[in-house]
């Protein structure tokens, strides 16, 4: 009897698994979601997480005809746990895409475990130049910038408003120091002056010391990356030093974005270059930003925008494949024709799988990074080092 009912459950296997493509497509589709949820970059996770969220809703709970099942982890946004923590999404959770994440340390490890597994990445916040760079890979994407974009469209901007010498301050770790090299390029092509960099390990916030010699050095401006818990400290700190009326602060525009309500005034004024600001007045960034305030009962921002665009992303790759994520190269081919119809803009992906997008001037106004122009058109990440053509 034993035997008979083996033999009857290996013959249902068999079928089973014979009938596994059909079968494969209706089966939920395994999101992982890689994200802080806890520490400095917290709300910058939450963000993504409601952006990819409200997507899938506004498409009916479905990407490519098939359900969405998700598995998160907390990567705290530290490195050393990362491949740990990448590996409960590929090997424990079996996940079909990942998606994330916010710092730039943590996504190059989850970049190097995507390539070595081939599981497709979309990455919705960290700019590491590296993973569209030399780690590039046909199942890497990105949804939001690098950081040598970000610094770059902001140098000649600076230099045209009259700064010619400039003190620098950012977190010691890729994001900082590449945002940092990104603005140099374009400041000094301009015929600007760095004439200091100063910087401080992530996640700190003993920001007095350096300082203290910011008023000393006596700068035109100053040009920072700090972002989440760490540019609202920084920001009100600033102020309180006495130092936001005599030296302008400029910065990568993550200084003021989803921090707004937190810096109140010390933030006023304070102009950036970002890919998004807040009220472009477009039908679509109007549009989603209605359904963001009404489905979270928060004020949308620019992680919010990327992580909506990761879930866009990952629909545009499985509309070419009629829903089945294994065939990656048909994937891939798909999404880097795609045209992403996102609320900071229409944009499309360089050969780098990295987004070709404008960046804008903003000014804070309120609780609001008002645009105040656009710094760089159509700006591309030069995706050194990537060798997949
Ligand atoms: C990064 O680590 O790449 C990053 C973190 C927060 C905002 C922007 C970039």
């Amino acid at each position: 009897m034993k035997s008979m009912f083996k033999l009857h459950a290996t013959a249902l296997l068999t079928a089973g698994a014979l009938a596994l493509p059909a079968f494969a497509q209706q089966a939920p589709l395994k999101v992982g979601l890689m994200l802080p949820a806890t520490g400095t970059f917290a709300a910058l996770g939450t963000a993504i997480e409601n952006g990819f969220k409200l997507y899938v809703t506004e498409q009916g709970g479905k990407l490519g005809g098939r359900d969405i099942q998700y598995f998160k982890v907390d990567d705290e946004s530290e490195p050393s746990k990362a491949t740990d923590n990448v590996n409960k999404l590929i090997k424990r959770d079996n996940v079909d895409v990942l998606i994330g994440t916010v710092h730039s340390g943590v996504a190059m490890a989850m970049a190097k475990a995507a390539k070595d597994s081939g599981t497709l990445l979309i990455v919705p916040n960290a700019g590491a130049d590296a993973v569209t760079g030399p780690m590039c890979a046909p199942n890497i994407f990105r949804s939001s910038f690098s950081n040598w974009q970000q610094g770059y469209a902001m140098g000649d901007w600076v230099h045209k408003r009259g700064h010619k010498n400039v003190v620098t301050i950012a977190w010691k770790y890729a994001a900082g120091d590449e945002t940092i090299a990104g603005f140099k390029d374009s400041f000094q092509k301009a015929g600007g002056k760095v004439v200091k960099e100063l910087s401080l390990p992530f996640p700190n916030v003993e920001f007095q010391a350096l300082l203290t010699e910011i008023a000393a050095l006596k700068p035109d401006a100053v040009y920072t990356f700090f972002a989440g818990g760490g540019a609202v400290k920084f920001v009100k700190d600033y102020a309180a030093a006495g130092l936001k009326k005599s030296i302008p602060l400029y910065g990568a525009g993550f200084l003021t974005d989803g921090t707004l309500e937190a810096q109140g005034t010390d933030a006023e004024g304070i102009h950036t270059t970002l890919h998004y600001a807040d009220g472009l007045g477009t039908a679509r960034d109007n549009a989603f930003r209605v359904a963001y305030v009404r489905t979270y009962r928060l004020p949308p921002d620019v992680y919010a925008v990327q992580g909506y665009d990761a879930a866009q992303m990952l629909a545009a790759g499985l509309a070419g494949t009629k829903g089945d994520i294994s065939r990656k190269a048909d994937f891939s081919a798909a999404l880097r024709k795609a045209k992403i119809d996102s609320p900071r803009g229409t944009f499309t992906l360089s050969k780098n799988h990295n987004p070709v997008q404008d960046f804008y001037v903003r000014q804070v106004v309120g609780k609001e990074n008002k645009p105040a122009g656009v710094a760089i058109k159509a700006l591309a990440d030069p995706g050194r080092g990537c060798s997949m053509q």
